[in-house]
């Protein structure tokens, strides 16, 4: 169910556009995080939260000095986090003369739909994955008014239409938006066309209309070591015995060995819960054999 995928990155990017940080930020880094996970695993769900390593990662980079920072802030755009939430979150002196540290972040939300689902109308659906085969899940429905869009792929196949709907959670500060493909187009053609400002065009395009909205309820697990992801994006030096994190630890010879990002999100007829953490471990071969992280 690859759809699952793209509703969960969307879903977090919604997310973080409801905290302080610069939307922009953290719609790039999504994409190209999303787009990278696409590249390097195999098929299935894509599951994480960009705020939630954005956040890690941030920390990594008060701890790093020399070209380790360069290329963390180079890859994360934190020159326009600077006067962000990042700033009051966590200062160089909290990492003062480290030996050992575990650092824990987390992001945890839980909506309620400011429309919900009535339970006696969601019915067992067949579903036909992107590998064809079947299986069958709950179907929740509702009727009525959501902002609604269809919008062109540029390709000729089924009329190269895809759908896209925002579901508002109560407060209306947050929704999630989700994008779906025409039954006969599989999602792997929209995903390349995954840029930030898609996504900033479908939220300025979709219009206030009556919809009736069919939606899967399920339940997404999901642990990548982000490693190899984070390598992609131009982070390589802190995986590295060259790792410059002098502003973390006086012991020179630690690195980061492993960035471990766990993530979860559940969507029912009531709403969602979403809650994703973020880990990483230091490598020092010296005092302490290994300095765990736990974003
Ligand atoms: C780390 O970077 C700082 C600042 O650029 C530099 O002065 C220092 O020599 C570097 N240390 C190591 C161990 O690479």
């Amino acid at each position: 169910m690859a759809v699952l995928g793209l509703i969960s990155l969307l879903l977090l990017q919604s997310l973080a556009v409801g905290t302080t940080f610069p939307d922009e930020t953290i719609a790039e880094f999504s994409v190209n995080m999303y787009n990278n996970l696409r590249a390097t695993g195999e098929d299935g769900n894509i599951l994480f939260s960009p705020l939630s390593v954005t956040l890690a990662m941030g920390m990594m980079e008060l701890g790093s000095r020399g070209t380790t920072l360069k290329e963390i802030r180079h890859s994360m755009g934190y020159d326009r986090l600077k006067n962000g939430l990042l700033k009051d979150l966590v200062s160089p002196r909290d990492f003062a003369a480290v030996t050992h540290l575990a650092l824990i972040n987390a992001v945890y939300f839980k909506g309620n739909w400011k429309s919900q689902f009535r339970p006696e109308n969601t019915r067992t659906f067949s579903f036909t994955k992107d590998d064809e085969s079947e299986v069958q899940i709950p179907m929740m429905y509702q009727q009525g008014e959501f902002y609604y869009g269809e919008f062109s792929d540029g390709s000729n196949e089924a009329g190269g239409i895809y759908q896209v709907l925002e579901i508002p959670y109560e407060g209306d500060e947050i929704s999630m938006m989700l994008v779906l493909s025409r039954q006969e187009v599989p999602l792997a053609t929209l995903e390349p066309l995954l840029k930030a400002q898609l996504i900033e065009e479908w939220a300025n395009s979709v219009k206030k209309q009556k919809v009736e909205v069919y939606l899967p309820r399920f339940t997404v697990e999901q642990e990548i070591d982000l490693k190899d992801v984070l390598k992609a994006l131009g982070i390589t030096e802190v995986f590295t015995k060259n790792a410059n994190l002098t502003a973390l630890s006086d012991n020179k010879e630690i690195f980061l060995s492993k960035a471990i990002h766990k993530s979860f999100i559940e969507v029912n007829e009531e709403g969602s819960e979403a809650a994703a953490t973020s880990g990483a471990q230091l490598f020092s071969p010296i005092a302490s054999p290994f300095l765990d992280l736990y974003f």
